[in-house]
Formats: C-alpha cells, structure tokens, sequence
C-alpha cells in the first residue's frame, strides 16, 4: 500500500512536470526575440502585452501564435506601431505567417534569412529604411511576400538578389514603391507558381525578360509607373503569358508594336498600355478579349479605333487616322501605314505621319499631286530597315518612289509594276533580293548597290539595263529625278546634280527660316547662310499687294447670320494651342509655326515704318527680313483696333492656311498671339498681285502679261479652287476670289491668297448656307449679294470674272467707266457671244493671232459659263480645270516642270530638304537633333513671296 502511494505520487510528480512543461514553457529564445521587438518599440502598450508574463504561447499574449511553444504568427498590422525591429529577428525559425503591415517600422530591415517555415510575409507601408542583401537567402516556403511601399536603401536603391529564385512555391510578390532598380531578374519569368507580380512605382529598367514568355501561371503583371525613363523595349513577349489577366505597364518607355497575337490572352481583363511609346495598328483581335478596361492613351498608335464593348476605355491622345472607332482609315492612308508597318514603324514617320490625309499636314517623305493623290514617296536615307510593302502598289498616282541608301531587304513586290505612273523607282544601296519584276520601259529603276541583285544576270533583270539606256536619254523623269546618295558615284548622281542645285534654290530659303526661327546650330544657321547668298535669287519685288488696287470697295454686311463656320474655325484653333501645349513644341497641328513677336519685331526692325508695306482696316503689313536676307511679310493687327470681326479673320486664316495646303494657295508660314499682338507671316510673293500686271502695267512700268502667262495663271487659281472646294476633304469656300488676292510668283504662276473671309463649306446634303455678305462688289455673285447665300458656285462666280478680267484686261468694277461698262460681268455677257464683238473687247496688251483667239473664245465661254446667273448652271472647278488643262499644255510644247514631281520641291519637310541640300553640296553633316517629326514647317517653295493682300480695306 505505502509502495503503492509513492508510486501513485511519483506518477503525479512525473505529470504534473509534464503538465507544467506544456502549460509555460515558450521556448526561450523566442521569448527572447518578443522581448527585444518589445523594447525596441516607442509605443509597445499598443501590443497589450501583460507585463511580468513569461509565457506569450502559453498566456496567449494577443497578436502572437504559436505551436509547440514556437511562435508561428505574429499579427499587428495596423496598429500604429512604432520603432525598428530586432536585428536577430530570422532565429523565430518556426515563423510562418507574419503581417507587420501598415505600422511605422523603422530603421533596419533584420534580414529573414533562414526563415525556411516563412509562408507568408506582409511588411507593407512601413518605414524600413535598408534591406539586407541576405534577406531572402533560404525563405524556401515563401509563398507571399510584400514589401511595398517602404523606403528602402533610397540612395543607392536595390535589386532582387537571385536568392529569391530559391522561393520555388512563390505566388505573390509585390514590391511596388520600394526603390528597385536595375532590370527585373529573368529567374521572376520562370517562377512556375508565380501568379502575381507587382513591381509598380520603382525605378527600374531595361525591358521584359524574355523568359517571362514561361510564365504561364502568372496573372497579374504590373509594370507601371517607373521612374527616370522606366522600362523599355518591346512587350511581344506578353502575347505568350497565356493566363494574364491584368496586365499594366503604363508609364514607362515601351516601344515596338502591340503583338497582333494580344488575341490569344483570353482571360485578360484589364489592360493598361498607356504613356509609353507604342506604334502600329491596334490589332484587331484585342477587341475579342472580355476586356473591362483598357488605356491605350499617349503612344503613338496608328491606323483606325477598332470598336469594342470595353466599359473603360481610354485612346487618346494617339495617332490614330480618325477619332470614331469602326471608321476606317482613308485608302491612301492605309497603304501608307502597311508601308510603315513593314518597315518597322521609324519613330520619325510615326510622329510625322498622323490624321487621314496625307495630303493635308506635311508627311515627312510623301508629296502629293494637285488632286491631293500621294505621287511621291521619297525616303532617301532614312535609315529604314525591314521589307517593301505590297500594299504600295494601290497608291495608284505614285510617280516617285525613291528609297535609296537605307537597309532595305527582302524583293520588290511584283504589283508595284501596277503603278501606272511611275517614273522612278530607286532603290539603290540596300539589301534588296531578287527577282526584280518587270516595270514598263518609262519606268527608271535604280537599283544600284543591292549586293544580292549584282549576281544577277543582266538578262533577268532587265530594269537594270533600261535604267542605264533611259538614264541618257533627255526623258522627264531622268531629268526630274532626286538627288542620289552622296556616296555612290553614280551616273545617274552626276546626271541629276544640275536639277538638284535648282531644287536648293528653291528649299533653301525654307529651310533657312526654319533653322533660324528654332535657333538650331549656329553652324547650320551659318551654312544655310552661306548656301543661301549663293543660290538665292539677287532681289526682290516687294510689294506683293497692288497699292492701287480699288480695294476700298465696299463690304458690306446685310445680316448678321452667325453660322456655324466660325465656332469651328474658333475650335479648330484652339485645339492647335492645346496640343502645342502637349508636346511643348512651338508647333502647331500641321506644323505652322508659332513665332515669338520677338524675333518679328527683330526682323522687321521693330515694325519700322520705312519697312510698311501697305495699311488696311485691322492692320499693317511689313516687310521681314531675316538674317539671311530672306523676306517674309508680316500682317500685324494693331492692338486699338482688335475688333471681334479682326480677330475671327484672323482666327480664319490660321485655321484654314493651316488645314489646306496646295501649291496654288498662298503659304502661312507661321503666326504669333502674345497678349495683343496678332500677327501673321506669309510666303513672300516677288511679282505681286495679279490686278498689278493687268490693270496697272503700264504706271508700273511692267511688262504686260501674255497669253500663256494669263492661261498659266487661270489654271493654277482654277486647280487652287479645286483643291479648296473639294480636295481638301472639307469644303472650304473663299468668298473673295479676285484679281488682287491672286498673287503672282517669279515664275509668273499664282497662288490664291486671304483667307480671312473663307468659310467652311455647308455639310451634307446641303447646297448652300447664309452668312453675312462679304466680299468684292463686281465679284459677287448674284444670289450671294441678294440674299446672303454662299456655295462654292458663288466662288465659281467670281472666278468667271477673274477670267474676264484676264481676257479684257478691264477691272471687274470701275464707277468711272461709262455705265454699260461699268460692271465687267454685266457688259461681257452682253458681247461674248459676238466674235467681233468680243475681238475688240479683249485685251489690247495681247497680241492675237487666229490661234490664240481659239482658245481666247474657249475662255471667253468658260467665263460665261462660270458667271451664269442661276448657281446651279455654274460648273464646279474641276470643270474648269479640265477645260484649262489641254489649252495650257497645247502652249506648252513640254510639260510643266514644276507640275508633276511637285511633291519633291514642295511638301518635303525640313529634315529632308535639308538632307536633300547636303547630298547636292557633297557635304556630310548630320543634323540628328533637328527633329523635323516636332517641327516640320509649312514647306511651301518660292522666293519668299509676301501674300498678305487683305490688309488693306478690311
Ligand atoms: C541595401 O543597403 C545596404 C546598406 O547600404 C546594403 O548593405 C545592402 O546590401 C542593400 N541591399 C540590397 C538588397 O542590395
Ligand atoms: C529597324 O527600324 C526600326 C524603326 O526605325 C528600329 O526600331 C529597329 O531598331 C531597326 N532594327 C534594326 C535591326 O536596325
Ligand atoms: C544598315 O545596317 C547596318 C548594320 O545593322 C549598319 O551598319 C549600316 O550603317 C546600316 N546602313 C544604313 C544605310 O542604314
Ligand atoms: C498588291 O498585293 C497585295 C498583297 O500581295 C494585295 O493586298 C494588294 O491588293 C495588291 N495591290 C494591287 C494594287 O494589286
Ligand atoms: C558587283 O558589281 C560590281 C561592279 O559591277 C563589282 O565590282 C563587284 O565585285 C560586284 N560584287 C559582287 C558581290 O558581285
């Protein structure tokens, strides 16, 4: 019995230390490190940890969790604490779940090394200031861990040490905010249980490692938002990452193309691609994803908006063709943008080659014909790459396609041999391949310096051999062809040098301006000066508007009819400064320039009065000098007489000089708004007005103009009219056509000029709208000055009595002559169908011969018919311009030089003129940082013509 109690006691004792063993014992170096996190804080009574208690496991201490007397958890997010955390911190070694989130910890992170239980670890939105190098070293069971937004090693930043590779059951890591720099590691591409990856709103660089194209657990990628230049390179990779399903990498500098295959993403919902650098088409199969959002806004993508059912969607600003989505690109543009797509979408082209019309805007390297067709491509020396796009061929007015001295590859498509009006072809000094196709014979084709078209025999490419024999042959396109590269010194160079000095005469003072205005090198400045002196022409005739010119002319205002061609004008003008504003260029949309009134007032020697030129109702025209010696004319609105009406004209000429750009409209060069001053910069045009050589020659002392000259003259204002009626893809209608706001070049072709006054054509269906009646009495048609009506019949009008006036050589409206006389319209009509009658009403100045009076009675019934009484008898321009045509080019044994390659003198932007200028001068410099893609000038040739014109009487 006794044996048996103390036996019974010892069996007590036993337990009861065993008991006690399980009830208090943490283990102690646990406790230990509690202590220290303890002590370490500023404000620890937050913890609610009893004081004097040993035993956190076993007195169940809040926020800590243990097992088998280890801690496992400790849970304080959010609690306000405050302090830094024990350096020894890694020996709680049976941790596995830790949320020290939303505190204000401070100083050091301990490293976590050998944490190998550590499954989870939120130590978000804190304060450490340093991470260790060897904090990941052995987190073998990690599966989240966020760092977030915590200011670590600020100076210097961080990596991701490869440590972390060794994380292999990592789901989630998020370090955004936190100070990473460097490249992202690629072992993160081939985490296979990696599903989230947030690295936002670091500083990190270099691109998407491609074995990110492995992961294809992973959902969430979030990229955005790095500072400096951010990320770079092309995201193609993403198109692999099969089970992506937000997707953000705005804000950084990705550049290439959108993967076609974005299709393929098919849990994607939330695609974020904004503020980076993207170019090329939207594919269409992004609009199958089950989007929810999508940010596409701020690159440079082109082409049309595909439509979609997205709810969140952001395009723009971009470049795409047209703002609607669904609407596609206009044809012409579309075969542009696969030329560009093929070779690979060069920044420069991009950023030049935005809207639908390439012929409205300057294209860098496309010119375009009268009827607003791309006839030119001219890409010399671009530095392209990639192939020749088949899609070229249906740009059907193709007359040059030069892109010689790139990195071109692969064949020339065989439809190009569709281009029915190509008269050259260069591709020289590429990487071409065989098989040429075979063009037509009036096709040059250069192909020179295409290494793999040498071997090949002459008889398989016959084009080879007919360049040479056509080269030496006078035919207009050996003539007419552009420069070649410097550096082959090939026949066809030394065949063209002669056109191409020509050509520099021309672009010179262009550039010149260009290159003074942006304050570019000196050197250049000094080059292009030197180059100038050379070439330029010796004087100029400065008075572009008639002084004589009965311009006083009443306008007057029947009704006050607002329409809605001013608000757009007003609209259009403002989102020019806004998108100047953008992209902190002094450029506007198409590239008008804004000038600073300082360097105007510089130029026109503070608006001296021995450099007026002529006074009007809201202005004074000036003459501008620049350094160079290049003359521009100034139209400045004085601030005392800012009236509404001013301002909207001088709204108007902006607005539309800046939407339409023909050879036969006069050029805005650029404009200045600074508080009151208004002031406009145009071409400066040597010979003046037209009513000058017609009615005036004689006090002028000038030579009248002949036959040709005034038939030259009608077919360049007829093609300008054409061209602002119809081509300009929004009908523009001038409302005062005449002899003095036609303005005659050195080389007695004309332009049309003032556009204060031209409003927007009515839409649509309609045929005609009210507005306040302006324009030039004897001008006038009927219906406009009876009733206020304007369409562009009532341009037509006018330009019958331009013909009148160019036959007869009489003013269309003179109080002096007799009243059957008095107005040209009225009396022409009574005689033009009287041979002898019209015999002595033409122009005594011109000297008539049985030939030219055939085509004088052809003018004589276009007037008529221009000036019918009923608009709708009238013909439209087109009509007129086919009409002029064939008797222009019967006086022309040869075709105009100037007309067909027009594209080449005139709608090249800066870089190229510029490059063009040097290849001809044999001279090599480079000129990278003159970014013609911000600043591509209105590239209108010509000596520089002063076209102000409305100064006067308005
Ligand atoms: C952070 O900075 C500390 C001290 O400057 C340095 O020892 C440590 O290696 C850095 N951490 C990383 C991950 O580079
Ligand atoms: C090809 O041209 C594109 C566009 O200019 C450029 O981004 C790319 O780097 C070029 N490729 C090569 C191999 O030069
Ligand atoms: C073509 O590419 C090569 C290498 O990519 C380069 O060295 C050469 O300058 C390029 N040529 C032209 C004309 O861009
Ligand atoms: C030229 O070929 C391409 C593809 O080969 C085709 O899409 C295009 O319609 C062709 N163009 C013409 C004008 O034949
Ligand atoms: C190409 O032709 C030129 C002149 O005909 C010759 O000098 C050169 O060796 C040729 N090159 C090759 C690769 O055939």
């Amino acid at each position: 019995m006794g044996k048996n109690r103390r036996k019974l006691v010892q069996v007590f004792t036993v337990a009861l230390c065993f008991v006690s063993a399980v009830l208090s014992t943490t283990d102690p170096g646990d406790l230990n490190i509690l202590n220290e996190f303890k002590k370490g804080l500023q404000n620890p009574e937050l913890l609610k940890w009893p004081s004097g208690d040993n035993d956190p496991c076993g007195s169940n201490w809040p926020h800590v969790f243990c097992s088998a007397n280890r801690v496992t958890q400790i849970q304080v997010a959010n609690l306000g604490l405050k302090g830094t955390l024990p350096s020894n911190f890694n020996q709680l070694t049976m941790l596995y779940n830790l949320g020290f989130q939303r505190n204000q910890f401070s100083g050091a992170l301990p490293s976590f090394s050998g944490l190998s239980q550590l499954q989870f670890a939120f130590l978000d939105y804190n304060q450490f200031d340093t991470i260790p190098f060897d904090f990941f070293d052995g987190l073998t069971s990690l599966q989240v861990l966020s760092l977030d937004s915590n200011p670590l090693n600020a100076t210097t930043g961080w990596s991701i040490p490869d440590k972390l590779g060794d994380s292999v059951q990592l789901t989630n890591l998020s370090l955004m905010s936190c100070n990473l720099v460097g490249q992202i590691p690629d072992f993160l591409g081939t985490m296979s249980s990696l599903k989230g990856l947030m690295l936002s709103y670091n500083n990190l660089s270099g691109g998407i490692p491609a074995t990110f194209s492995q992961s294809s657990v992973l959902q969430l990628l979030w990229l955005n938002d790095q500072s400096g230049s951010g990320l770079s390179g092309s995201i193609d990779v993403i198109a692999s990452m099969l089970s992506l399903t937000q997707l953000w990498l705005h804000g950084n500098s990705f550049t290439g193309t959108i993967p076609t295959n974005i299709g393929s993403l098919s849990s994607l919902t939330d695609l974020k691609l904004n503020n980076n650098q993207l170019v090329g088409l939207i594919p269409e199969s992004l609009s199958s994803l089950p989007l929810q959002s999508l940010s596409l806004s701020n690159n440079m993508l082109m082409g049309p908006i595909p439509v979609s059912n997205f709810s969140k969607s952001s395009y723009f600003p971009n470049s795409f063709c047209q703002s609607t989505p669904g609407a596609p690109c206009a044809p012409q543009v579309s075969a542009l943008l696969d030329f560009l797509g093929d070779v690979n979408y060069p920044v420069k082209l991009v950023s030049s080659w935005t809207g639908n019309d390439p012929c409205q805007g300057s294209w860098l390297g496309a010119g375009c014909d009268s009827s607003s067709k791309v006839s030119v491509i001219n890409l010399r020396s671009y530095n392209l790459n990639g192939t020749l796009s088949p899609s070229v061929a249906k740009l059907d007015s193709l007359t040059v396609i030069n892109l010689g001295g790139n990195n071109l590859t692969g064949p020339i498509p065989s439809n190009w041999t569709e281009l029915k009006f190509l008269k050259l072809l260069d591709v020289s000094g590429n990487d071409i391949d065989p098989p040429v196709p075979k063009f037509s014979s009036s096709v040059k084709v250069v192909l020179d310096g295409n290494s793999a078209l040498n071997a090949t025999s002459p008889a398989a490419s016959p084009p080879l051999s007919n360049s040479s024999t056509s080269g030496s042959q006078p035919s207009p396109s050996s003539d007419r062809s552009p420069p070649s590269s410097s550096g082959s010194p090939n026949h066809q160079a030394k065949n063209s040098n002669s056109k191409t000095s020509k050509v520099v005469v021309i672009i010179v003072p262009v550039a010149c301006f260009a290159l003074l205005t942006l304050l570019i090198l000196p050197l250049s400045v000094y080059y292009c000066k030197k180059k100038k002196r050379r070439n330029a022409p010796t004087s100029y005739v400065v008075h572009p508007r008639d002084p004589s010119d009965p311009e006083n002319m009443v306008k007057i205002v029947v009704s006050n009819n607002t329409n809605g061609g001013l608000s757009t004008l007003t609209e259009s003008s403002s989102q020019s400064r806004d998108s100047s504003r953008m992209g902190e260029s002094h450029v506007i949309e198409v590239g008008n320039l804004i000038i600073s009134v300082q360097v105007l007032r510089n130029v026109t020697k503070n608006f001296a009065p021995e450099n007026e030129l002529g006074r009007g109702g809201f202005g004074v025209v000036y003459k501008g000098e620049l350094d160079d010696g290049t003359q521009i004319a100034v139209k400045r609105m004085e601030a005392g007489v800012i009236s509404t009406k001013a301002l909207d004209e001088f709204q108007s000429e902006i607005a539309v000089l800046s939407k339409v750009r023909h050879r036969h409209l006069v050029s805005l060069l650029g404009y200045s708004i600074e508080g009151n001053e208004r002031l406009l910069v145009y071409e400066y045009m040597p010979q003046g007005a037209l009513s000058k050589h017609l009615f005036h020659w004689k006090s002028l002392k000038l030579e009248p103009l002949s036959w040709k000259r005034r038939l030259n003259i009608a077919l360049d204002v007829a093609r300008g009219m054409e061209y602002l009626h119809g081509l300009a893809h929004q009908s523009f209608i001038h409302r005062d056509l005449k002899s003095s706001n036609i303005l005659i070049g050195d080389d007695y072709r004309a332009k049309i000029s003032d556009f204060g006054l031209v409003k927007f054509g009515p839409h649509g269906g309609e045929k005609s709208m009210a507005t306040r009646l302006a324009g030039t009495f004897g001008y006038l048609a009927p219906e406009y000055a009876v009733t206020g009506k304007i369409s562009t019949k009532t341009d037509v009008f006018s330009f019958g009595v331009v013909l009148m006036e160019l036959l007869t050589g009489l003013t269309a409206l003179d109080e002096d002559r007799p009243e059957e006389t008095r107005y040209l319209a009225a009396w022409f009509w009574r005689i033009k169908s009287s041979k002898e009658k019209l015999m002595t009403a033409i122009d005594p100045a011109l000297d008539v011969n049985e030939e030219t009076f055939e085509t004088i009675s052809i003018i004589a019934e276009l007037a008529g018919h221009c000036t019918a009484r009923e608009p709708n008898q009238r013909p439209d321009m087109g009509h007129a311009v086919n009409v002029l045509a064939p008797l222009v080019e019967k006086w022309k044994p040869f075709k105009d030089d100037t007309e067909e390659y027009s594209g080449i003198d005139y709608n090249l932007p800066l870089t190229q003129m510029v490059q063009g200028w040097q290849e001809a001068e044999g001279k090599d410099y480079s000129y990278t940082n003159l970014d013609d893609s911000k600043g591509s000038i209105p590239s209108r040739p010509a000596g520089f013509a002063d076209s102000f014109t409305s100064a006067d009487g308005r």
